[in-house]
């Protein structure tokens, strides 16, 4: 690890005299303030996460050690503004979405490929699909009712987004009334800056020493989200409608025609949009877009294709976050070279010490870039999973020129090393086998190409990413406990792990003034924050199972594991008997499975839809550590942990049933059947037990069909179940489980 200042806070403070601790703790609440600025007043974050993580432990540590140097308005004092205050929320009637990427024309084969499988079209069976650029500004839903806006709202989480109808009544390019639309009709689109209006705005605020954007995007989404509508009237917002949601009547049969249709209304619709017949004909398209990229006049970072039949969309349907029929193909990323200045170890809240690469700051893609992922110990050493060669096996050293990327929204990464230009002193980086923040040993287990502290609870960082990723939106999501109170809380000594949260109100309900002195909270903030968290106390079990934050297992997993069990208790009581399954305990689950038999939890935990074996050995290994799950006990005891709703919209008759498909399919593959069946709130399961309440046989059913009858299940066919849920409209979405 590099001496860098930023982190290994409690070494490089020792040896600080009274004078230079001053000075520090002023420097660092001076960045720390910039950075809160970029961050929530300006929509134009400076530095990554983690680097303002750092800097806010060293301060942390720092008042720690010389509390007498705390100033009233350290920023340890204030609570992190919310970025969205002020606006209200608006739930969309239809979740908006995001799209999954494809990165190269093999992914985008792959993309038609698995559509044609789940729906079962044969290779040349003709399928249409539209190409347009994929804007880079920030989508809008636009709500019209009998042609008039009536209320416009940014994406939000996807469920819920802001309320911004006045700001959006001031963008020029937006219909305030239209003609000829069904009664309800949520227009979608893309709300942007050109890059001649982005200059523009730049020059006048830099005149009249206002602030500078860093780029279109940042300014669009800076001037949309306005507490003052007029500032917004100011700015040259432009919208380009992609998409719609609720609708009371469809708009057309096609993507395509349905967008013409909008494009009539009035609305400005993109002009580099076609409908594509051959895969070939995509990927020529997204070469002419890439081609064109840089006189469209307007920032764009990929190519969306869409199916083109809205009928097959609807079969396609959703998956949890992104639609299965679009899928974004994004342009490669940009580079630059700069100095790598240190390389700093980070530890997350699996103990995963992860390389974090300083930079000379240098401009990539119109953003300013200071820090870069070094992923893993193999990485720097020029080696990949397999051991072999990456960048032609050159090594990365402190000291050398690297070639910085980036993707998007991901965080930057390094491509290429000049060895030309490496120092003569340059030393192989040395990767710790220590974890820096706790002093645990470090192990890397077979297989496995991180490193991880083995400190577990004891280590600070894991303790505090574990309880920033319990407060997290998909998780506890506790108002006015974001990350950085957390991390208050724990330096304090408050909160040591998540039950600790639930007991903060007995054990500063009377003693307030505490909590007051010490974090510049009032009593009505305080009384608030527990009035927070007594709300959380009834929670959904996706949220706890995602909360507790085990590897593997993010916000699907969770939710397709609380969907299955539908209680704490039947969850855990699962995880625990699989535990005994010896396969769950091997080092190497995979290659030792088929030698050992399979207990039935195990086989249970396997069989969800969507959860592998990855996960399960997640849960047993971690869940049948002692500490962790007396730690995860003390937290249960303090909630009220509800069984998730149903995946379907009210008035499905196949909620909450379990299903069996078996026989052949004629109208529909036996994925899409799945899909669609478990999006109505069903329960799809491999195999007939005395748990499943109907059979679906199709011709050459079997042995399954015997058993059920046999069992006196209700027996119907395709047709039957086709009847049964027609005109039923899915909720895709996974819910608050
Ligand atoms: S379609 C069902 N089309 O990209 C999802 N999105 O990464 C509907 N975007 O949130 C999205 N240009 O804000 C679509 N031509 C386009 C787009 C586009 C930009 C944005 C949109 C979305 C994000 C997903």
């Amino acid at each position: 690890m590099s001496g860098d200042a930023t982190t290994g806070a409690g070494d490089a403070l020792s040896g600080l005299d009274e004078r230079a601790a001053a000075r520090r703790l002023d420097d660092l609440a001076a960045r720390i303030a910039a950075a809160n600025r970029a961050y929530f007043q300006d929509d134009a974050p400076d530095i990554t996460d983690a680097a303002y993580d750092a800097l806010k432990r060293e301060l942390l540590a720092l008042e720690a050690r010389f509390p007498h140097l705390v100033k009233p308005d350290s920023p340890t004092a204030q609570i992190g503004a919310e970025p969205a205050e002020g606006f209200s929320k608006i739930t969309h009637a239809e979740r908006m979405l995001s799209l999954a990427n494809a990165f190269d024309a093999a992914d985008v084969a792959d993309f038609v490929t698995a559509i044609r499988r789940y729906l079962g079209l044969a290779t040349d069976a003709p399928l249409s699909l539209t190409a347009e650029p994929k804007i880079d500004g920030l989508s809008l839903s636009l709500r019209y009712e009998e042609g008039r806006l009536i209320s416009a709202a940014t994406r939000g989480d996807g469920e819920t987004g802001e309320n911004v109808t006045a700001n959006a009544r001031t963008i020029a390019q937006i219909p305030q009334r239209i003609a000829g639309a069904p009664a309800v009709l949520e227009v979608r689109g893309e709300v942007y800056m050109s890059h001649a209006d982005f200059a523009a705005l730049n020059a006048r605020q830099s005149a009249s020493g206002g602030k500078i954007f860093a780029n279109p995007r940042n300014a669009a989404a800076g001037s949309l989200r306005q507490l003052d509508a007029e500032i917004t009237r100011a700015r040259p917002l432009k919208f380009f409608a992609y998409g719609w949601g609720q609708l009371s009547a469809p708009l057309a049969s096609t993507q395509s025609d349905a967008i013409a249709r909008l494009a009539a209304m009035g609305f400005p619709t993109n002009p580099w949009m076609r409908r594509c017949d051959t895969l070939e004909a995509m990927l020529a398209h997204y070469a002419l877009i890439e081609d064109q990229r840089a006189m469209l006049g307007y920032d764009v970072d990929g190519v969306v294709y869409k199916i083109d039949d809205l009928a097959l969309q609807a079969r396609l349907g959703l998956r949890s976050t992104t639609p299965r029929w679009a899928i974004a193909h994004k342009f490669p990323a940009q580079l630059a070279w700069t100095r790598l200045e240190a390389i700093d170890i980070q530890v997350g809240r699996t103990g995963a010490l992860s390389p974090v690469a300083r930079l000379a700051p240098v401009t990539v893609g119109g953003v300013v870039v200071s820090n870069a992922t070094l992923h893993n110990e193999d990485y720097i050493a020029g080696r990949d999973a397999r051991g072999g060669p990456i960048r032609d096996g050159k090594d990365i050293r402190v000291g050398d020129w690297v070639q910085v990327y980036r993707a998007g929204d991901v965080i930057p990464k390094i491509a290429d090393v000049d060895l030309s230009r490496r120092p003569a002193d340059a030393q192989p980086f040395v990767f710790p086998t220590h974890c820096p923040e706790c002093g645990s040993e470090a192990l890397r287990e077979e297989g496995d190409a991180v490193r991880r502290c083995t400190g577990g609870l004891i280590c600070p960082a894991q303790a505090v990413e574990k309880l920033k990723h319990f407060v997290s939106r998909a998780a506890f999501d506790i108002e006015g406990l974001g990350a950085r109170q957390v991390e208050a809380f724990y330096t304090d000594g408050w909160i040591k792990e998540p039950a600790d949260i639930f007991e903060l109100r007995a054990k500063f309900g009377s003693g307030l003034q505490q909590l007051r002195n010490r974090e510049g909270w009032g009593e009505k903030s305080a009384q608030n924050l527990f009035d927070a968290i007594d709300d959380r106390r009834r929670i959904g079990l996706g949220r706890v199972i995602f909360a507790l934050g085990i590897r593997h297992v993010g916000e699907v997993a969770a939710n397709d594991l609380a969907r299955h069990f539908t209680s704490w208790r039947a969850f855990i009581d699962c995880v625990e008997r699989a535990s005994l399954e010896p396969a769950a305990h091997a080092p190497d689950a995979r290659a030792r499975k088929p030698l050992l038999p399979q207990s039935p939890a195990w086989a249970e935990i396997t069989g969800i839809d969507g959860i592998g074996e990855a996960v399960a050995l997640a849960l047993t290994s971690t869940l049948s550590q002692v500490a962790e799950r007396a730690s995860i006990d003390r937290l249960i005891a303090h909630l009220d942990v509800q069984a998730p709703p149903a995946r379907a919209s009210s008035g499905s008759p196949v909620v909450g049933l379990t299903v069996v498909f078996t026989g052949t399919l004629e109208k529909m593959t036996r994925a899409e059947a799945k899909a669609r069946a478990e999006s109505l709130g069903a329960k799809v399961a491999g195999s007939v037990s005395a748990k499943t309440d109907l059979l679906i046989a199709g011709p050459g059913a079997g042995s399954k069909a015997a058993k059920a009858a046999e069992l006196g299940i209700r027996i119907i066919d395709e047709d039957g179940w086709l009847t049964l849920i027609k005109g039923i409209d899915a909720a895709n979405g996974p819910g608050d489980g």
